[in-house]
């Protein structure tokens, strides 16, 4: 367990009512480092992102923010220190990008609700990091799905946190911007020291661009630990029923899997032409 960790949870349960997703679910995020979340669908990943950034309340148990239970602070206060992506959003009608991006600075204003010359210069940058520029009077609802995306990135960094959670950000977006992205997120990491959690699905950028990958299945963490460790043919069988090689990338050494054929146990396998 991280000595001082940015977010910690000791046995909480998350669900939604009564449906349950996990139980007994411990995390410590150490400061500074890059974790990502693996799993297949319906997993909990989701439901973990969202509980430990307080958009939803854990059944049982509670979330430390920097050593404060996470659901006693003020709104304010959790947006200051911590910005998350979420998988799904709405769009506000008509609202453009850089009015979407402007909203990341209401938790730093001041009490007459005006941004400052420091605002102006984060939503600046956090436009600059995206590489919306050319976007930045287009309505939210105008954009393709990918500079969608990237408008709501830029609307988790003009908040300036050092801590970003970021669910499956690299969907929609081509193979270019998602690595655009991802180096732009360990830039961060590098150079700010932010705190990254992330959900990927694609597990070889899982394993080149965080420290530690978390994988989930049914709502249980089945593997915790640096890449080389968690991203094994066996972890990719039993998660996620998947038949595959990991080999070395022979530029950067991290693992990487390649991923064969489905396993389809006894005789449920689909049959095409039927
Ligand atoms: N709002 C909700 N109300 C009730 N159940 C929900 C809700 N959102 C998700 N669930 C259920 O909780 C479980 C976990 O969902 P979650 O969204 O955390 O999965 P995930 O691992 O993020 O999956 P994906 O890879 O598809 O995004 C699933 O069984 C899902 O159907
Ligand atoms: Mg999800």
């Amino acid at each position: 367990m991280a000595a001082d960790p940015a977010i910690l949870t000791e046995g909480i349960s998350t669900g939604y009512g009564r449906h349950v997703v996990s139980q007994r679910l411990s995390l410590s995020v150490e400061k500074g480092s890059r974790t990502s979340l693996v799993g297949p669908n319906g997993s909990g990943k989701s439901t973990t992102l969202k509980t430990l950034a307080r958009l939803l309340a854990p059944l049982a148990g509670a979330v430390y923010l920097n050593g404060q239970d996470i659901n006693g602070l003020p709104t304010r206060q959790v947006a200051r220190q911590m910005a998350i992506l979420p998988q799904v959003h709405e769009v506000p009608a008509e609202l453009t990008v850089v009015e979407l991006v402007e909203q990341g600075r209401f938790p730093h204003v001041g009490a007459l609700g005006m941004l400052r010359r420091q605002d102006d210069d984060a939503i600046e940058e956090a436009i600059r990091l995206t590489r919306l520029e050319e976007f930045v009077h287009r309505p939210i609802d105008t954009l393709s799905g990918g500079e969608r995306q990237r408008a709501w990135m830029a609307l988790a960094l003009a908040q300036q946190t050092e801590i970003l959670l970021l669910d499956e950000p690299t969907t929609f977006l081509d193979v270019g911007h998602q690595l655009d992205l991802l180096e732009l997120v360990s830039s961060l990491n590098r150079d700010r020291r932010v705190t990254i959690v992330m959900v990927l699905h694609d597990l070889n950028h899982a394993a080149r661009f965080s420290d530690r990958m978390i994988a989930m299945s049914g709502g249980d963490v089945v593997a915790d630990g640096a890449p080389d460790e968690v991203l094994t043919p066996g972890l990719l069988r039993e998660c996620f029923g998947v038949e595959a090689a990991v080999v070395a990338d022979p530029k950067t050494g991290s693992p990487m899997c390649i991923p064969y054929a489905p396993i389809h146990s006894g005789s449920d396998g689909r049959e095409l032409n039927e």
